[in-house]
């Protein structure tokens, strides 16, 4: 897909990875942008005029269903769904600061919000002559760590997801895409990991990955790593498990 003349709707836009799309796609297309902090929108609006902005809690379903609404209402044809919001919780089950209420929470936001989302745009999606659903993925999705099981399974459940809405729609216009990031340098991952891709290398990369109509679009180090997991499992679990 072409990124220019698109409507887009893009989830967690102001931070990260997001927000580096989100600046490279704005001059170009008409984006608008669905986060949970009306201040980052704000601070975002300024360094990208024109874009479009939608303040919502992707945990909370009413939300969700308010976010959609108004991406309806502003572009009757949408060209490009980029589920990309998520949040991670790090402690195990068995750490002492770990809250059983973020368990329904981290699904709500990484699971349930980018079904629905999905779910109630498709239509505009259907309407325009291509279309593409973008849903970002992690490793952690092919091979879950020691902590953040959570987060895992839900990723996990992301690639799952996206292969059944990709046999559901495979005579219609409309692509579903996932793109795999390694470690990113962004608020997520502060104070961990090394060897990180910057967000702005992520955010490139994901965009060739759209722009080739590449279906499971492996950044950086999750080529080896889907390689290892297929043919030397153990060696793949063992590298992540305390990544
Ligand atoms: N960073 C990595 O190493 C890495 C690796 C693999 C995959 N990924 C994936 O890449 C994507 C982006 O991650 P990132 O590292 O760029 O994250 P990030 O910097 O923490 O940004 C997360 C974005 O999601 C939004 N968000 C979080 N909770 C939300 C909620 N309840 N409702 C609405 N928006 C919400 C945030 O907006 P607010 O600030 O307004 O809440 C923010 O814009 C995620 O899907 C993540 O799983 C990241």
């Amino acid at each position: 897909m072409n990124l220019t003349q698109r409507n887009i709707v893009i989830t967690g836009g102001t931070s990260g990875i997001g927000r580096e799309v989100v600046r490279k796609l704005h001059r170009d297309n008409q984006v608008m942008v669905v986060a949970r902090s009306a201040h980052r929108l704000a601070q975002l609006e300024a360094a990208c005029p024109g874009i479009h902005i939608c303040c919502a809690d992707l945990a909370r379903p009413a939300d969700v269903e308010s976010a959609a609404a108004a991406a309806r209402q502003k572009f009757d044809r949408l060209d490009l769904l980029i589920n990309n919001a998520a949040i991670q919780c790090t402690p195990t089950f068995l750490d002492p600061d770990f809250e059983p209420a973020t368990v329904a929470r981290e699904v709500a936001v990484n699971f349930t919000a980018v079904c629905t989302l999905t779910a109630l745009l498709l239509p505009a999606l259907m309407r325009a002559e291509e279309a593409a659903i973008v849903n970002i993925n992690s490793g952690l999705g092919l091979v879950p760590k020691k902590n953040s099981a959570v987060y895992c399974a839900t990723k996990a459940a992301i690639n799952v997801f996206s292969q059944s809405l990709r046999l559901q729609l495979e005579d219609s216009n409309v692509r579903v895409l996932q793109a795999f990031m390694p470690l990113v340098d962004t608020p997520m991952t502060s104070g961990r990991g090394t060897g990180k891709l910057s967000a702005e290398q992520a955010a490139s990369a994901m965009l060739r990955g759209i722009e080739q109509d590449i279906e499971d679009y492996d950044i950086g180090k999750i080529r080896a790593l889907r390689l290892l997991a297929r043919f030397a499992p153990g060696i793949a679990r063992g590298i992540v498990r305390a990544a």
